[in-house]
């Protein structure tokens, strides 16, 4: 098997004026070196728009791009034919950051906007305005596995590829059009991924793309793992945003009107970056019923990696500004930001429950949820206890704050939320289940397990989960949007419902009963009526004998869903996803260091497929929001070049940050309609839980100094931001004549 090597632009943004691999061609153990010229297809691997050419050719628009691959006998023997690739460069200015970008006017897309109501007129009307400002960082993957692909030609033309994807019918797609074949001549297979977060939604497109071409071109199995380092710097990450924000509300911090500006950072090609910026839009609300809005937003063009789906897909962003806005009302109002933010959740019927896209929310779960957590959490009472244990400790503080999750389930694509399912029954009663979605330790595969045992009534040893293929389900969507347990689910019970239909008259004539009255479990076929008894291996071999198909297909699409994008008018979602966290952190006020001392969370998942993986998705999740906001921060010089592209530059949350005492409910009673065995999704929501975590630091950065006023603290709100925070406080009590609370600045 041959590796792989790219040849990377040092420069974020330049003009190609030459490029020559002749001397790297003739390195000994190169099989190859490829150039754009050597692709028999399109030179393209953008997913929605085709704006990312799989090889440069006459302009680099990020530092790392791409503009020829060798392929060697060893990974040492590539990087030093690498090093011999001659390109001639023009440096071009980079566009580096939001506001550069806006400043040049350098932009993805036109402004998309969502409304209700008449928003300056309500803005004018409101007693109390607030203007505003909020930027916010990106956030990288860090999946365990990087990204990874190794391809084989086979006969006429085929190519099977083996790739760390969330989406592998788009991989066919891609490795199509490159090769120039039809999609029937590609076969991707996906095992399993170490971790995918969104980041191999689409970001794995290339890598597939460049060992299919060098396995054509070689006739030799070709293989690539990126580095860490290699992974950070060459793929996209979560959106930055930045918001620019006019609020209208009244003196009880009821918000009246909202008039909001989002600008993401796509970097330098669109990618998933429009979708993204609609879910920002769909959930700027968060869980609040906001009378009249204005919602526009815009995506920048710059010259960095292009940003991609990371999980929550936009929804964490817009969430974040309307939580920021509702801090910094609760503090104009001099209320407590709990207060504010549960006098403006959702509630009752008819248009206060329902989003500014016009959806109703249907059966609001909030309101119980919010209680719930409140009651689980002690709230009233840790609050009296934490402003006690703060009057007493000048320079550590504690902090306490709830924040609510509502988030809509389905793509907003309305097209994608459809999935397939092949089921095999074999004669010895052995299953083979295979099914569209992509396994990334977010526990598909065993709810997948779970919901075939439960519909043919077998054990977990009859069934095997088979690795994700393309020519086993065709067309199917990405394994995102929280969605992949939803749609397979339905799926999979489709196929195996067809097969248990086969299969109730072969089990009656063995059980002297009829169809009807055949059921289904723990491996058997039982006779309601009488009693009897027979192994569904059994059952399986005389449905063979007796010529019954012993395989199905199973389809489903989500019903009564669709968006006009161009309109904005539709109803997008099939349901809501709602939780609530409580966090409580320490904060050192001489290093801005923190500790998450609690965390109480309620969530709905439904009647969870299994409790196990929801509570892993959901204490997972948390973690990983966390991380977002508390200490992964991402860092690009002026020229474009990430800076934060290793573990030791980028801090991601070690299980010594986790939360000391972590209390997970899963919401009971919570069967939904219309779902796979009653379930919700899980798999993006907890993330956003975490904003609990950012709003306790501010609630301890808040403790230093005098009361009142706003409490600016930035986001990500690392160690340092924290610290400066409370330097913030520390200088306005200062001119309070408070200052005995505060930490000197060093
Ligand atoms: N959990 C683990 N362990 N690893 C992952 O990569 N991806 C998350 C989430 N949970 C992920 C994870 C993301 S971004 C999504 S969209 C969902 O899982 C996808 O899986 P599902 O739709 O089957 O829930
Ligand atoms: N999350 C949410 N919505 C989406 C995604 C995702 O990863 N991909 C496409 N739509
Ligand atoms: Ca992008």
């Amino acid at each position: 098997m041959l590796e792989l090597w790219p040849v990377m632009s040092p420069h974020a943004h330049a003009k190609i004026l030459r490029r020559d691999a002749t001397k790297a061609r003739s390195v000994p153990g190169v099989a190859a070196v490829l150039l754009a010229e050597d692709i028999p297809g399109e030179n393209n691997t953008g997913p929605v728009r085709h704006d990312e050419p799989l090889l440069a050719t006459d302009e680099v628009c990020f530092q790392g791009q791409i503009v020829a691959v060798i392929v060697g006998e060893s990974l040492k023997v590539c990087r030093a034919a690498a090093a011999l690739v001659e390109v001639d460069y023009e440096v071009l200015r980079a566009v580096v950051g939001i506001p550069a970008a806006v400043a040049a006017g350098s932009f993805l897309t036109e402004p998309h906007t969502l409304t209700r109501g008449d928003c300056a007129a309500a803005l004018t009307a409101a007693p109390c305005r607030m203007e505003g400002e909020f930027a916010l960082g990106g956030q990288e993957h860090f999946y365990l596995e990087t990204h990874a692909a190794w391809a084989e030609a086979g006969e006429d033309g085929a190519v099977t590829v083996n790739s760390s994807t969330q989406h592998p019918s788009e991989i066919q797609a891609i490795v199509a059009e490159v090769l120039h074949v039809a999609r029937h001549k590609v076969v991707v297979q996906a095992p399993r991924m170490g971790g995918g977060f969104g980041g191999k939604e689409t970001q794995g497109n290339a890598w597939a793309a460049y060992v299919a071409l060098a396995a054509v071109k070689t006739g030799r199995p070709v293989r690539v793992q990126l580095d860490r380092d290699l992974d950070m710097a060459l793929t996209g990450k979560r959106h930055p945003f930045h918001a620019k924000f006019s609020v209208g509300h009244d003196a009880e911090g009821r918000l009246l009107a909202a008039h909001v500006e989002l600008t993401s950072d796509g970097g330098w090609s669109l990618d998933l970056s429009q979708p993204i910026l609609d879910r920002a839009l769909f959930h700027l609300d968060n869980a609040y019923y906001l009378p009249a809005v204005h919602f526009t937003g815009r995506v920048a063009k710059t010259n960095t990696v292009s940003h991609t789906a990371f999980r929550g897909f936009g929804g964490p962003q817009g969430m974040l500004v309307i939580e920021e806005i509702m801090d910094r009302v609760a503090r104009a109002c001099g209320l407590a930001p709990e207060v504010v933010r549960e006098r403006n959740l959702y509630h009752g019927t008819g248009e206060t429950n329902r989003t500014h896209y016009h959806e109703d929310i249907g059966d609001n779960r909030i309101q119980t949820i919010w209680a719930q957590a409140k009651t689980e959490a002690k709230f009233a009472e840790r609050r009296r206890e934490i402003e006690a244990w703060n009057g007493a400790h000048p320079r550590v503080k504690r902090g306490l704050a709830i924040t609510p999750v509502k988030f809509g389930i389905s793509f907003t694509l309305t097209h994608y939320n459809q999935a397939g399912a092949y089921v095999l029954i074999y004669a010895d009663g052995s299953v083979q289940v295979n099914h569209g979605g992509t396994e990334m330790g977010q526990g598909l595969h065993v709810k997948m397990l779970g919901v075939a045992m439960r519909e043919l009534g077998v054990k977990a040893e009859a069934i095997r989960i088979m690795a994700t293929a393309t020519d086993k389900v065709p067309n199917t969507s990405a394994t995102a949007a929280s969605s992949g347990a939803d749609l397979n689910g339905m799926a999979v019970a489709a196929a195996c419902g067809t097969l248990r239909e086969r299969l109730a008259p072969v089990a009656a004539g063995l059980l002297g009963t009829t169809a009807d009255k055949v059921e289904f479990a723990a491996g058997e076929a039982q006779a309601t009526d009488s009693g009897a008894r027979v192994a569904f291996a059994k059952v399986c071999a005389k449905a063979y004998t007796e010529r019954v198909s012993l395989a199905a297909t199973g389809y489903y699409k989500t019903p009564g869903i669709y968006w006009d994008w161009a309109k904005s008018a539709g109803r997008p979602f099939h349901y809501f996803s709602c939780g609530a966290a409580v966090a409580e952190v320490e904060v050192d006020g001489y290093t801005g260091m923190s500790r998450v001392r609690r965390v109480d969370v309620v969530h709905d998942v439904g009647n969870s497929l299994n409790p196990g993986i929801d509570r892993g998705q959901i204490e997972g999740g948390f973690v990983q929001g966390m991380g977002w906001l508390t200490s992964e921060e991402l860092k690009w010089d002026p020229k474009g070049r990430l800076l934060t592209h290793s573990a030791s530059t980028y801090q991601i949350p070690a299980i010594s940050d986790a939360p000391m005492e972590f209390n997970v409910t899963l919401l009971s009673h919570a069967a939904q309609p219309n779902t796979i065995h009653g379930s919700k999704a899980v798999g993006e929501p907890p993330l956003m839980l975490a904003f609990a975590v950012r709003e306790a630091l501010r609630d301890a950065v808040g403790s230093f100094g005098s009361p009142g006023g706003q409490v600016p603290l930035a986001s990500p709100a690392t160690g340092e931001a924290v610290w400066a925070a409370i330097q913030g406080r520390a200088a306005s009590s200062m001119k309070s004549g408070l200052r005995r609370n505060a930490p000197r600045a060093n």
